[in-house]
């Protein structure tokens, strides 16, 4: 008897080492340790045995049945997750299309570069807390020009040279302020927001000059807000979109909708403020009208201007497109020119 368990034993460690999945598994389990097994045909056979070795071989049985089943099982444990991780590597799904399409030569699009900065300047804003607002390009009369501060006799409207349809009521919007209208009545102060958009204007184009261009309006209320305020915010984002600390300075300038209304200028970054051409030997670049939101604003927005009040400003999106690139004609930006376009793809 004790050799035949003996022999069982050394049975069962070779096929157990033969077993190479689930299924030679089961068929082990059920030759050893099932109930018409080899181990189970040895306790049935001790009903002849002497009290003794009925002790002894029975113990002996039962203590290779657990062995037996607990190897079966720490096989089974590693048979599947061989299984598993080979699966994995045969189901791996290549997700680097980027690489064969720009092996294949199949680069077939990127972002615009005015669509580039612009993302990343409201990604700054979102970060400091603003919201980004969108607004229609066909605007009224109302949300363009009467409640930004500019009556219908207001000489301000000829600096805007806009394009009317023929109801006289609508137009292109001439700038993104008309959404400052549209985000006061849709927030309750105090609120913070960023607009960038295109803008229309009927003019005569050169170098520096489009009908169709993109600028940012941002704008905050709040109580107690100063022009403190709106120099931090400015410096913040300057400072961020340039990579380094930008001086700036602010010169008086004239727009309705702000009282007092500023040109921002940044020192020149790149002859650091001694005069080059890029800043027309004055060592500063105008880059950002600004001020803080005239009364009338505020009251045609449905703001008590007696409790709030607050910042605005409308950064030109091109003039920043063209300083970051290099690029010396605004026309190149809606030229279509694939050669132009190409060479700001992002990967
Ligand atoms: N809307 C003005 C323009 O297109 C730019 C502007 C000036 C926007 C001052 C502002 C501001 O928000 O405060 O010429």
């Amino acid at each position: 008897m004790k050799e035949k368990l003996n022999q069982i034993e050394q049975d069962f460690s070779n096929a157990l080492a033969s077993s190479k999945n689930i299924g030679d598994l089961n068929a082990l389990k059920s030759d050893f340790v099932g109930k018409k097994g080899a181990l189970a045909t040895i306790l049935k056979g001790l009903k002849e045995a002497s009290i003794e070795e009925r002790k002894e071989i029975g113990a002996a049985a039962n203590r290779l049945k657990e062995q037996f089943t607990v190897q079966i099982e720490q096989q089974a444990r590693q048979i599947e997750l061989a299984e598993m991780n080979s699966r994995l590597e045969r189901e791996k799904i290549d997700l680097s299309l980027r690489d064969s399409v720009q092996e294949k030569g199949l680069r077939n699009g990127s972002y615009h570069p005015v669509s580039i900065v612009q993302r990343e300047i409201e990604d700054i804003f979102t970060s400091m807390g603003f919201e980004v607002l969108d607004g229609p390009h066909i605007e009224d009369e109302f949300h363009n020009f009467e409640a930004l501060n500019i009556p219908d006799t207001h000489p301000a409207r000829d600096m805007q040279d806009t394009f009317w349809f023929k109801d006289m009521a609508h137009l292109l919007r001439t700038h993104t302020s008309a959404i400052q209208v549209r985000g006061m009545n849709t927030h309750t102060p105090p609120f913070k927001f960023v607009a960038p958009g295109k803008v229309f204007r009927c003019e005569a184009t050169d170098a520096s000059h489009e009908m169709v261009f993109h600028q940012l309006e941002g704008m905050m209320i709040d109580k107690d807000i100063s022009v403190a305020n709106l120099i931090y915010f400015m410096k913040t984002l300057l400072s961020q979109i340039f990579g380094k600390e930008v001086e700036v300075r602010l010169r008086p300038g004239f727009f309705p909708f702000v009282e007092p209304g500023f040109e921002l200028d940044i020192n020149c970054l790149i002859c650091g403020g001694k005069g080059c051409s890029v800043c027309k030997q004055q060592g500063w670049v105008e880059l950002l009208p600004c001020g803080m939101v005239h009364p009338n604003v505020l009251t045609a927005g449905g703001i008590d201007p007696s409790e709030f009040n607050g910042f605005a400003f409308g950064l030109g999106l091109d003039r920043l497109v063209m300083m970051r690139y290099g690029i010396d004609d605004i026309r190149h930006l809606h030229s279509g020119d694939l050669r132009f376009i190409k060479q700001f793809a992002t990967y």
